[in-house]
């Protein structure tokens, strides 16, 4: 889709705005170090993919009101805060993010540990706001707010990171490392999805296809990110590369290998548009954005 870049722009400007008034609001009492510390984590050079996808699920499911960034936001600031404890020398041990050093590295572990557990409640607050903005009601609220956390907790972005941090060093099944990506990170990003079909009225069948869209686009986005591990640059990616191997860390490219992790991310992708049409769902904003995930090259 031609105009794909522009809406990713036009996304990540909403997206980045909401993130700056949801900060300033929720910590304004916060100690300066803390502000500082989330800040930091929140507003560094993400790619706002959540974000996007949220947006353009919200927009072809009819949505038109730009409040939907607060919601956008709210799930930009659980992912944010996962990435934050992702990089903890207990859990990767990671020294570079977004093209900056992790914040643990930039500040200390300690307070990077707070500044994570202090953005899910910053992310709840921003769920709420953005509810209140719409102008949804309580059965819609209810949805996204169980949505988001759902997929936050220990069925799924939590579980999963559980589940890859138990798998470093050990052999893995092809189904058990799927199980490991669609939880640690497909599980937020097929949240967002349904949240902006939700918080846009989408029936309930229209729902079950945006769901099924955000699972394959989930899972196909992590194998990328897998794939682009062993095949791009730090500066490319703005992290440190080479690091499941270096973890042991069981990917679709160990098990696959490059060529055959990339098929299936892309096949993937395919599927993902497939299930749109099969919910009577046309959205070429939301089948650029599937291939979007596999192309990608950072
Ligand atoms: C990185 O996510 C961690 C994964 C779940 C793969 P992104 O690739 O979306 O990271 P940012 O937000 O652009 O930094
Ligand atoms: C991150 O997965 C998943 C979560 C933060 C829940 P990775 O560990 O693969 O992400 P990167 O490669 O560090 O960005
Ligand atoms: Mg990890
Ligand atoms: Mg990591
Ligand atoms: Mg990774």
């Amino acid at each position: 889709m031609r105009d794909l870049d522009a809406f990713l722009a036009r996304a990540r400007e909403a997206t980045d705005r909401a993130l700056g008034g949801a900060l300033d609001e929720i910590l304004a009492r916060a100690p300066v170090s803390l502000r500082e510390a989330v800040s930091y984590a929140v507003m560094g050079s993400g790619k706002r993919f959540r974000p996007a996808l949220l947006m353009a699920a919200y927009q072809t499911a009819g949505g038109k009101d730009p409040a939907i960034a607060d919601l956008a936001a709210a799930v930009e600031i659980v992912h944010a805060y996962s990435l934050v404890h992702d990089d903890l020398p207990c859990m990767d041990n990671d020294d570079l993010r977004r093209g900056q050093p992790t914040l643990h590295r930039a500040f200390d572990v300690q307070l990077a540990t707070v500044a994570g557990f202090a953005m899910v409640p910053v992310a709840a607050a921003s769920a709420v706001r953005g509810v209140r903005r719409l102008g949804l009601g309580p059965a819609q609220g209810r949805d996204i707010g169980l949505l988001l956390f759902r997929a936050a907790g220990a069925g799924g972005m939590i579980g999963g990171q559980v589940l890859d941090l138990l798998a470093g060093g050990q052999a893995a099944t092809r189904d058990e490392v799927a199980e490991i990506e669609a939880r640690k990170t497909g599980a937020l990003i097929a949240a967002s999805v349904e949240i902006g079909a939700v918080a846009a009225g989408a029936t309930t069948e229209q729902r079950g296809a945006y769901r099924a869209y955000g699972e394959d686009v989930g899972l196909a986005f992590q194998i990328a990110d897998d794939v682009l591990d062993m095949t791009a640059t730090s500066t490319q990616l703005g992290k440190t590369v080479g690091k499941d191997a270096k973890l042991g860390k069981p990917t679709f490219p160990m098990l696959l290998g490059v060529a055959g992790a990339q098929q299936e991310a892309e096949r993937l992708a395919e599927r993902a548009v497939a299930h749109l049409a099969a919910g009577g769902v046309s959205s070429p904003l939301l089948a650029a954005l599937a291939r979007f995930v596999v192309a990608r090259r950072s």
